[in-house]
This record gives structure tokens, C-alpha cells and sequence, in this order.
């Protein structure tokens, strides 16, 4: 059976791409190749896939079949873009319309760098978050100009089992980014600053931990099953005098609502600024 998917970089966010593929029957193990860096990741990168499924290391030889696949996906890290745009260049497609897609989740690399670097392919942006790892993802894309319409239906079956998808202009996907594939960490943060707060305040970190989840898994429920605006809950929560609103004073003074709105401005900036590097 021939190649259909190729992936370059079987790591975490590949893996939580292709394994809901593969169950849903969307494509058969044996059409799966992937690559990894060392021949050393390949038992992990097999883990919790189908035995068919194909995974060779970047230095065995036969890894270069991966660029016969008419679809690929770009999953490396961003620091390892360089050493892939040299074995991707060295592959030029006999299609010249359509051609093969190439679909990249790095960060900070543009369309133009990969047209540049893949020319024999119509290339996508892709910025799926984390919460894609447990299928309650988010995934911007922003298309090369030139694809066709059936090429954008293939490329949006595959991130729709995993996340909502939001097709954008590139320039969009720098904020996109820096609230949703940012924003996790923003949470884990305050998730884990409100249970060292319960137990300053006297309660056990087990239980201040397990509380601190559910608390913010429960207002996520409540805020999207009762199509509340946020400031509507709160309003909800703070009674006059009470509990609630020392706190929202406490928080209204030390700029918590300033520095989330700055922080998520900052990380769209810094989004700006690696792609300009990296267009350059
Ligand atoms: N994880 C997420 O939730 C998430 C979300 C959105 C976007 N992303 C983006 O997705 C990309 C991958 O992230 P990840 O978390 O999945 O990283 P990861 O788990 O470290 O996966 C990277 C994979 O690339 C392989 N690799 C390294 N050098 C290679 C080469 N020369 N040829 C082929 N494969 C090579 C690595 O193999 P070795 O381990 O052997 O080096 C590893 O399997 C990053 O650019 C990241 O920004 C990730």
C-alpha cells in the first residue's frame, strides 16, 4: 500500500493528530509513515499506535520516502526547521497542479519561509493548542493562496477530530496564537496560585490542587453551557460585602486583569517578531 501521510516529527501534537485518523479508519496504518529524530525515540513514537503504522529515524535512508507522500505533516520543533528544509529541498513533485500538501504546526514559521524552503508544495499553517492532546482543541489555519477548495476539506478532516478549527489570514494567527496556544500556560498558572492560596489560607495541597482543577473545569461548564459573559459570573459570584469582592479589590489592585491583557499582547508580538526572523 502506498504512502498517503507522511509525517515529519512523530512527537506529541503528531501523535495526537494522526492517532484519531487512524481510528476513525480515515487512513489505514500501513499509509502512515512517520520520522523521528533518533532511532532510540522510534519505540516511544510507535507507542499507542497501530503495529502497521511505519516510523523510521531522519538518518536511515529509506526516511526520504517520506517526501513521495501527497500529504505531509512539518511537526519538528522550530530549531529544527533548518535541518528539514535541506532533506525537503532535495524533493521536487511531478505535479505541478495540484500539488502536494505540506501542513506545518511550527510556530514562528511563515508561509512565505515555507514556500521558500518546499516549493513543490501548497503549504499550510496550522496552530493547534495543547488541549488538542485530549481532543478539546483549538487550531487556527491559514492557507497559501493557490490551494483549491477539495485541498482545504482534506487538510480541515484532518485537525477536526482533535479541535475546533479557525481558518484566518496569517497575520491573525499571532494573536490566535498568544491566547489560545499560550493561554494554557496562563491558566496553569493561576490554577496553581489559587491552590497555593488555600493552602496558605490552611487547607491540604492535595486537596487544594484537586479543588483548584475543578473549580476552574466547572466555571469553563457554567460560562459555555449558560452562554454567560465572563462579567456576568462575576457579578454573579460577588455579593455586596462580601467574600468575593475583597478579593476582586485585591486583584483589581495588583493589575491581574492588566497584566493578562499584556501578557497575551506581548506573546503576539514575540509570535510577530520570530516569523519576521524567520522570513528573513
Ligand atoms: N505539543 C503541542 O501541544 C503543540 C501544539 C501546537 C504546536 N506544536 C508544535 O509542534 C511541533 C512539535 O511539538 P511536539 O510537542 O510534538 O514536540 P516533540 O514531541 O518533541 O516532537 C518533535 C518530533 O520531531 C522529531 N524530530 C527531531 N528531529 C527530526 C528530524 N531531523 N527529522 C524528523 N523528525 C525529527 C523528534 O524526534 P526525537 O525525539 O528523536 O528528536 C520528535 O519525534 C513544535 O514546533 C511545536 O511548536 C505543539
Amino acid at each position: 500500500m502506498e504512502i498517503s501521510i507522511g509525517i515529519i516529527g512523530l512527537g506529541s501534537i503528531a501523535k495526537a493528530i494522526i492517532s484519531p485518523l487512524l481510528e476513525r479508519g480515515e487512513y489505514q496504518p500501513q499509509q502512515v509513515l512517520g520520522i523521528v529524530g533518533r532511532s532510540s525515540s522510534i519505540a516511544s513514537a510507535l507507542k499507542d499506535l497501530p503495529k502497521d503504522v511505519k516510523v523510521l529515524a531522519s538518518e536511515d535512508s529509506l526516511s526520504s520516502e517520506v517526501w513521495k507522500a501527497p500529504l505531509k505533516i512539518l511537526a519538528v520543533k522550530p530549531q529544527q526547521f533548518d535541518q528539514i528544509k535541506e532533506s525537503g529541498s532535495l524533493f521536487q513533485s511531478d505535479h505541478k497542479f495540484p500539488k502536494p500538501l505540506l501542513i506545518s504546526v511550527l510556530a514562528g514559521i511563515t508561509l512565505k519561509s515555507l514556500k521558500k524552503s518546499f516549493p513543490g508544495h501548497t503549504c499550510i499553517r496550522a496552530v493547534p493548542n495543547t488541549p488538542s492532546l485530549v481532543g478539546q482543541g483549538l487550531t487556527g489555519l491559514a492557507w497559501e493562496d493557490n490551494i483549491t477548495v477539495d485541498q482545504k476539506k482534506v487538510v480541515k478532516k484532518i485537525f477536526e477530530p482533535i479541535s475546533e478549527i479557525y481558518e484566518l489570514e496569517e497575520k491573525k494567527l499571532d494573536p490566535f496564537l498568544a491566547l489560545t496556544s499560550s493561554g494554557p500556560a496562563y491558566i496553569a498558572l493561576v490554577v496553581e496560585a489559587m491552590a497555593d492560596g488555600a493552602v496558605a489560607a490552611g487547607l491540604p495541597r492535595y486537596l487544594s490542587n484537586q479543588l483548584a482543577h475543578k473549580t476552574l473545569s466547572g466555571t469553563a461548564s457554567l460560562i459555555r453551557e449558560k452562554s454567560l459573559h465572563p462579567a456576568e459570573l462575576k457579578d454573579m459570584v460577588a455579593s455586596p460585602g462580601g467574600t468575593t469582592i475583597s478579593a476582586l479589590r485585591h486583584l483589581e489592585l495588583a493589575g491581574f486583569r492588566s497584566a493578562l491583557i499584556e501578557a497575551v499582547f506581548l506573546a503576539a508580538q514575540k509570535s510577530r517578531q520570530l516569523a519576521e526572523e524567520t522570513s528573513s
